[in-house]
């Protein structure tokens, strides 16, 4: 059974500085708990600035030192941790025969896919030590799926959701619940940087169940859910946040809204 709830829970939220990190960092902080704001760039973390109860770091998730640090804020300033969200993601097309695929391959894995094994690594233990808590893993539809000329960005997200689950067993009796939220496309930078036309973005929408992307708040409400003690006996688990995408097969194109003038 759950242990007893924190007053104010301490959560750690990576890629805290732009889109679903941030929007999960704020929800976090509303709902009461204190935060720890990991971001690579100092900037993006100018948000925090002089809030009461939020901290910023600034640390490359794909360093095992950043992790220690970000860790260490959390446990020094509050002296206890409830939840991390490992959430820092880079997405980058990748074509097999561009002269830069092997390195942008390692640059993508770094972060996706290493950066977990070190968020876990450093965060599993402190929440233990906390009297047992939560991790979410932010993978992504591409990760239980594949898309065209994105080999990088799949495998990474793939290994995301495997080491989450991997996770989930090994600290399954000492109280550290390891998620996943995969989310589909959402209205952020990474995926807007990635694709650059309005044509494109309307093709992909088309191909949504829903017929829109979702909302870093939509994404942060499902990983809120997953760290907090209302999700106590789900570990393991593949929360879809996809509009429907992962529900089509794919062979036949999702109906569209029937007009309504
Ligand atoms: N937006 C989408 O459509 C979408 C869909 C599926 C999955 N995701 C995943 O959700 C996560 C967040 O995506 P987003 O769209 O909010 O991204 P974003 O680009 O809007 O924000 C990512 C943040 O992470 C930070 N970051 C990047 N590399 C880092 C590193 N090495 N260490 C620490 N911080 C780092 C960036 O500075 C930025 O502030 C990612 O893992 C992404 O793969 C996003």
């Amino acid at each position: 059974m759950p242990g007893p709830v924190p007053e104010q829970p301490v959560g750690l939220v990576t890629g805290a500085g732009a889109g679903i990190g941030r929007a999960t960092a704020e929800l976090l902080h509303e709902r009461g708990y204190r935060v720890v704001a990991v971001d690579v760039s100092a900037d993006a973390l100018a948000w925090a600035d002089g809030l009461d109860g939020v901290r910023g770091v600034v640390a490359d998730v794909a360093d095992e030192d950043g992790n220690r640090r970000m860790v260490a804020a959390a446990v020094e300033a509050w002296g206890r941790l409830d939840a991390v969200v490992l959430n820092a993601g880079i997405a980058r097309r990748t074509r097999w025969d561009a002269a830069d695929a092997v390195d942008a391959y390692d640059a993508i894995m770094a972060v996706n896919a290493r950066g977990v094994v070190l968020g876990i690594r450093h965060g599993a233990p402190a929440i233990a030590a906390s009297g047992g808590g939560a991790i979410v893993v932010v993978a992504s539809t591409s990760g239980v799926r594949a898309d065209p000329e994105r080999f990088a960005y799949n495998a990474s997200k793939a290994a995301a959701i495997n080491l989450a689950r991997a996770a989930a067993l090994d600290w399954a009796t000492r109280g550290v619940r390891v998620n996943v939220l995969a989310p589909g496309p959402t209205a952020t930078a990474i995926f807007q940087g990635g694709t650059a036309s309005p044509e494109h973005l309307a093709e992909l929408t088309r191909n949504i169940p829903m017929q829109r992307m979702g909302t870093p708040r939509e994404q942060a409400e499902a990983i809120a859910f997953l760290a907090s003690p209302a999700a106590s006996f789900v570990t393991g688990a593949v929360l879809m946040s996809d509009g429907g995408i992962t529900a089509n097969v794919g062979i036949f194109p999702p109906p569209l809204a029937e007009a309504t003038s």
